[in-house]
């Protein structure tokens, strides 16, 4: 018998069944991210109270078949505070597909929801493919779920060589070695003495930057010291640089790896936060650089940022960042509220 229930398990059990099913549903096909324990054990805060409320997973008696996770996260919505959450990993087991098991995993998430009382639901899915089975909006009339817009990525190559042997379409491949004069990452400069690790000190410091920079956007996390402090120092997979003069920090930068599958895998650099407002273009290009360089020492064959207009165009073409085409579409599903944001307008949101 068929039952859903709070995922019972480690985080690198729960690692262990979503990467295999994306590995046989989309190897060779597209690319796809593999996670590992560590990396569910950071997003999903595992061992914050209430954390398993959010990993729905549907069992077959004993058998993990599919798993919906989320985390929820304090919201900015036209200058209202709500509750909100970022869900992700709707994983259904080939063998089960076709059954309305993803019906069932949402329906229980809206549930689930609804009795904490969160206003909003934040996910993504991807078109960027003929080959995702992501749920495609001429599905989906229902209200309160909106398409709300199109994202797409800012892109930087930073080995070309290896991401013309990772990519799995042809033209990417080149596109990539062709980067190669671009590709380089300076090294360091006057500026660098200024930039070091994010501490625990500076979390209150970020949250100010962060609330700053984003102020005035129809649709931000409303990060707090909390959150953030798990954002930017909860796990070893995150590296956060600040850019600290005459005792203040300006401005910081922060970012996950993650390995990528395409012809075969390779680590990405994933940026989450970029905050750099109060930077001048010099002192915000080299925290960019440092960040690079930070990445090719831990592997790093390519960056990503989603594009949503939370940060500079002029910063990221400064340093070489590409935007890609829009390939997924930003879902805003409304639990209790319900909201009009504008398609239009800079947002600043975790991409999962
Ligand atoms: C995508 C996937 C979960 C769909 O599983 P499935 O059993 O084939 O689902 P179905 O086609 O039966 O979809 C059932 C319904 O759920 C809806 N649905 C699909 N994904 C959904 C999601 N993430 N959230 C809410 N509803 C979703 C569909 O729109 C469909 O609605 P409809 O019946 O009104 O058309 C499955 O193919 C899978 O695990 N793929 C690999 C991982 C993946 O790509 N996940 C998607 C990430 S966005």
């Amino acid at each position: 018998m068929i039952r859903l229930d709070d995922f019972q398990g480690t985080p690198e059990d729960l690692a262990e069944f979503i990467t295999p099913v994306w590995r046989e549903t989309y190897q060779g096909r597209m690319v796809y991210p593999d996670w590992a324990g560590d990396f569910f054990r950071w997003q999903m805060r595992w061992d914050a109270p209430g954390s398993r409320r959010h990993m729905i997973a549907a069992y077959d008696e004993d058998r993990l078949i599919a798993t919906l996770l989320g985390t929820s996260f304090p919201v900015r919505a036209d200058n209202e505070l709500i509750r909100g959450s970022i869900w992700s990993w709707m994983t259904i087991d080939p063998e089960y597909r076709g059954r309305g098991l993803a019906t069932l995993l949402d329906r229980d998430r809206v549930r689930r929801l609804q009795d904490e009382q969160v206003d909003l639901i934040v996910s993504y899915r991807y078109f960027g493919s003929r080959h995702s089975l992501a749920e495609q909006p001429k599905k989906v009339q229902a209200k309160p779920k909106k398409f709300n817009r199109t994202v797409g990525l800012w892109v930087r190559v930073l080995d070309p060589r290896t991401v013309g042997r990772w990519s799995l379409k042809a033209v990417d491949g080149w596109m990539s070695r062709l980067s190669f004069p671009l590709a380089k990452v300076p090294g360091p400069g006057k500026l660098d003495s200024f930039i070091r690790r994010a501490t625990e000190q500076d979390i209150p410091r970020c949250v100010e930057l962060v609330r700053e920079q984003t102020a005035g956007m129809p649709l931000t996390m409303a990060w707090d010291e909390s959150t953030l402090r798990h954002q930017l120092l909860g796990s070893p997979l995150v590296t956060t640089l600040v850019l600290e003069r005459s005792g203040a920090v300006e401005g910081f930068v922060s970012f996950h790896i993650l390995d990528w599958v395409g012809r075969m895998s390779g680590k990405v650099g994933i940026f989450d936060l970029i905050v750099t407002d109060r930077l001048g273009s010099g002192a915000a290009l080299a925290l960019m650089n440092a960040a690079f360089r930070t990445m090719v020492e831990k592997g790093a064959i390519l960056t990503v940022k989603v594009r949503t207009g939370d940060v500079p165009a002029s910063l990221m073409w400064r340093c070489y960042f590409v935007p890609r085409p829009a390939d997924s579409h930003l879902i805003l599903q409304w639990v209790s509220l319900n909201r009009e944001i504008s398609s239009r307008s800079p947002i600043h949101l975790l991409w999962r």
